[in-house]
């Protein structure tokens, strides 16, 4: 098999055609030109098929190693993993310290209807010791915005011994960094809002699956929820996925570089970067992680403090999410949500050249 870096670029595309581009067009359709016997073809109807999808699709589950389903976000398709799985009376086992919004759903209209949420943090074994009876055990490595990791193979034997499905979330590190599926996961989850397109102008989310019976599942979802992905949206992902070694290498260079400057200041405590050797996560990390991830954390003295600093940043632009080619922070308590302090600030290394990264954060901690 090809490496990663080839097959990235190479990824669900078909063999090259005399006069057809490398990548076809973009296909948008409602209903397609479909008569007599619907079973003829897939392409019936735009909210079951697109082959724009069925494309970037073979591309994701190339690199997944399983089948992947295509999503309108990040949140539709963690949505669908919980919609799929979880009845009344079922037991969802999750990280405290994951993703906000996918706890507002668990613990919203999942646990409204009658599926109970086990709670503990990422770290530590806390997570394997509430799997009895439970349906599904979601996990997010490292974990939005704390940057703690849980050994996911580790996590998943002691869940499959108890016959709990594993989902990992795995938007942070995207499949190039961590591949949940190799890991023995049965859900590999993403938004790949983030740094999967990494240009900062989609929303799209995907799932992947070894098994075939809970792809067909996904699929029913989809159709029947309507959470479908626009087929511009799906081509500009697969456009942008063709560069998504050489953006992660980079991002994560210039984290690391960015980490280690932070080290030297005074301002800043309680810095996390799972790349970092001294970092709490780094252990795991290394075993199960090809990249860290472009996401790092630290934080300031307050809120005022942790403001002027966001505010003195000529290059780094103030903006949530994370994974774009542009380096973002924000301060993240602002949402709320989040254990965390108010000074706290999550930083996204983007594509820039490290050493104007440096500076710039330079003269605004100087400022401050
Ligand atoms: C870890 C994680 N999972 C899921 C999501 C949801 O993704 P989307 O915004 O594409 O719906 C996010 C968004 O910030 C995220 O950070």
């Amino acid at each position: 098999m090809m490496r990663i870096g080839t097959r990235v670029i190479h990824a669900g595309l078909g063999p090259a055609v005399q006069g057809e581009p490398f990548l076809g067009g973009v296909t948008f359709a409602g209903p397609y030109y479909a008569s007599g016997d619907p079973s003829t073809s897939r392409y019936t109807y735009g909210r079951g098929h697109n082959p724009t999808w069925t494309h970037f699709e073979r591309a994701l589950s190339e690199l997944e190693g399983g089948i992947a389903v295509s999503f309108a976000s990040g949140m539709a398709a963690v949505a669908a993993v919980f919609g799929t799985t979880l009845r009344p009376g079922d037991v969802l086992v999750m990280p405290s310290d994951g993703y906000y919004t996918a706890r507002l759903l668990a613990n919203g209209f999942f646990a409204e209807n009658g599926v109970q949420v086990r709670q503990a943090p990422t770290a530590g074994s806390e997570l394997s010791q509430l799997l009895e009876r439970a349906k599904l055990l979601w996990l997010e490595s490292p974990a939005n915005p704390g940057l703690d990791v849980c050994d996911i193979k580790g996590l998943v034997e002691a869940a499959h011994k108890k016959d709990v499905l594993v989902a990992v979330d795995n938007s942070l590190p995207t499949v190039l960094g961590q591949n949940p599926l190799e890991l023995g996961a049965d859900f590999s989850v993403a938004s790949d809002t983030k740094g999967l397109t990494g240009h900062s102008d989609l929303i799209i989310g995907h799932v992947a699956v070894k098994d075939s019976a809970l792809a067909e599942k996904l699929l029913v979802w989809r159709e029947q929820i309507g959470a479908v992905p626009g087929p511009m949206e799906v081509w500009l992902a697969h456009r942008s996925l063709v560069t998504l070694e050489m953006r992660l290498e980079r991002q994560c260079r210039n984290a690391l570089t960015i980490a280690e400057y932070l080290v030297t200041r005074s301002e800043v405590s309680r810095l996390r970067y799972p790349g970092l050797p001294t970092d709490p996560s780094h252990k795991i990390a290394v075993e199960q992680m090809h990249y860290y991830g472009p996401v790092l954390s630290f934080v300031l003295a307050d809120r005022a403090v942790a403001e002027k600093f966001l505010r003195s940043c000529k290059l780094v632009i103030e903006a949530t999410s994370f994974g774009g080619v542009h380096t973002t922070a924000e301060r993240r308590a602002r949402w709320g949500g989040d254990e965390i302090a108010e000074g706290f600030i999550r930083l996204s290394a983007g594509c820039e050249d490290s050493q104007d990264l440096v500076d710039d954060i330079a003269q605004a901690l100087d400022a401050m």
